[in-house]
């Protein structure tokens, strides 16, 4: 009899199984990725949702957390006790009709992302891989990051009494995120590579000195990070969007997507899928290249883009990736750096804001909606990935007209919106009031 859930490797031709407690991240057999394997057959989905929707009310931690409400679907965790907790997720889903008119839609959502503890997505999947860490006894946890991952790791290992080691792409990660690593008092190591570089050399070093790694090969990470797409139908009452769009770096999320999705459907909480869509900035965009060839990755040997967040080009989990999308009849688009700044403007103008890697998804989706993919009726949901103060050099940088792209090239600022400068004078401050009348922000009006 198979024991559930267990670590199995995700190549299901190879079916080799490795026990939950085991510290290993690829299959010894093949060298695939692993994924935890669970069996949720039996489950009573009425019952489920209701006792999801009652855990709302209650006060107790694992419940007020978004990730451990639904723990239901995380049955590694055998006890309450271990769960370490800031706690994360519960956050909006919006409705942008702005962004929406921009992208061609009727109407768009975001699910926001960023309205996390560290705010980015990344702690949805930290909170459970360092629970698994300290179920495993790890006092020293580790990964290499482009920014967000690292933030994130750094406060869950603070707050579980363990000590965070990171590996940063030296110069190439926003100051919010750095600022971050450094105030939550993780071991913060700048290296002279870049990300896939760095990943390479840290997973071999990782097993040589018996650091636990976080990056988002950890397959427990990926079980926390499913719960976004979890919360999402919850949100919308188990209604399925027809499109789900997110941005893709490392591939992970879209893999805890498509993972999330499949297990609800295996649970009876969805009777289908939507499209998923992954976006990348076109001067990282092997993923783009591999579904358009219909071959396997090709690393993209430097990657560029000013949303340093995805600066990727060997992503690990491309071919969970590319299930998540050839299963639900999805796509991968690539956008410019003009574009992916307009968007993030656009996102802005919402009121709610995002940093540039998550504003690929806007960029993405307008392209798709131009191609005919996705119908303007289309019933679009987003994923903001990041909060706008990850990234304030770009955004003060885009609006006053001083962005460049990688290789020097301007970036218009199309809805930008610079400061603007008055004497310390009542009739010019009123003058230049009487000349905004119209409430639209200053710099929309050249
Ligand atoms: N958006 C943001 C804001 C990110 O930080 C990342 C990845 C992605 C999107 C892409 O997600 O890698 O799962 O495809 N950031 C990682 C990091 C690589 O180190 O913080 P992915």
């Amino acid at each position: 009899m198979v024991r559930f859930p267990h670590l199995a490797c995700f190549d299901a031709r190879c079916g080799q199984r490795y026990g939950l407690h085991e510290i290993v991240y690829a299959c010894g057999k093949c060298g695939n990725l692993l994924e935890v394997a669970n069996r949720f057959e039996q489950f009573d989905t009425s019952k489920i949702r209701n006792a999801w929707q009652q855990r709302r009310l209650s006060l107790a931690k694992v419940d007020v957390s978004g990730v451990w409400r639904y723990r239901e679907m995380l049955p590694f965790v055998t006890s309450d006790e271990e769960i370490v907790t800031l706690p994360e997720g519960n956050t909006p889903l919006f409705d942008a009709p702005a962004a929406a008119a921009y992208a061609g839609l009727d109407s768009l959502q975001f699910k926001h992302q960023g309205y996390n503890p560290t705010a980015s997505f990344k702690d949805n999947g930290m909170t459970a891989g360092v629970t698994q860490a300290k179920i495993l006894g790890a006092r020293r946890v580790a990964c290499v990051s482009t920014g967000n991952t690292s933030a994130s790791m750094a406060a869950y290992a603070a707050a579980a009494g363990m000590q965070a080691v990171i590996f940063l792409p030296a110069g190439k990660i926003a100051y919010g995120k750095l600022a971050q690593a450094l105030e939550y008092g993780a071991l913060t190591i700048q290296v002279e590579a870049n990300f896939d570089q760095i990943l390479a050399l840290v997973r071999e070093l990782a097993e040589d000195l018996g650091i636990y790694l976080l990056n988002s090969i950890n397959p427990f990470r990926i079980e926390g990070q499913k719960s976004i797409v979890i919360e999402l139908l919850d949100q919308r009452g188990w209604s399925v969007p027809d499109w789900i769009v997110l941005p893709g770096g490392n591939l992970g999320n879209v893999s805890a997507l498509g993972k999330g999705l499949r297990e609800l459907r295996t649970a009876g909480l969805i009777e289908s899928f939507p499209r998923v869509a992954v976006i990348q900035a076109a001067g990282s965009a092997p993923f783009v290249r591999q579904m358009r060839e219909n071959r396997d990755l090709r690393p993209v040997r430097n990657p560029e883009t000013l949303a340093t967040a995805v600066r990727i080009g060997n992503p690990v989990s491309w071919r969970k990736a590319e299930q998540a999308v050839q299963s639900t009849g999805g796509r991968a688009e690539a956008v410019t750096e003009q574009a992916i700044a307009d968007a993030k403007a656009i996102v802005g103008r919402c009121g709610i804001g995002c940093e540039p890697a998550s504003a690929t998804t806007l960029a993405g989706i307008r392209n798709l909606v131009r191609a005919r993919t996705i119908s303007p009726s289309a019933d679009v949901t987003a994923i903001l990935t990041g909060h706008l103060l990850k990234d304030p050099d770009y955004a003060y940088r885009y609006h006053t007209g001083q962005l460049q792209t990688p290789s020097g090239e301007p970036i218009r600022a199309e809805f930008g919106n610079a400061p603007v400068s008055v004497p310390h004078d009542r009739a010019k401050i009123a003058e230049l009031l009487e000349r905004h009348a119209g409430g639209t922000a200053p710099g929309s009006d050249r």
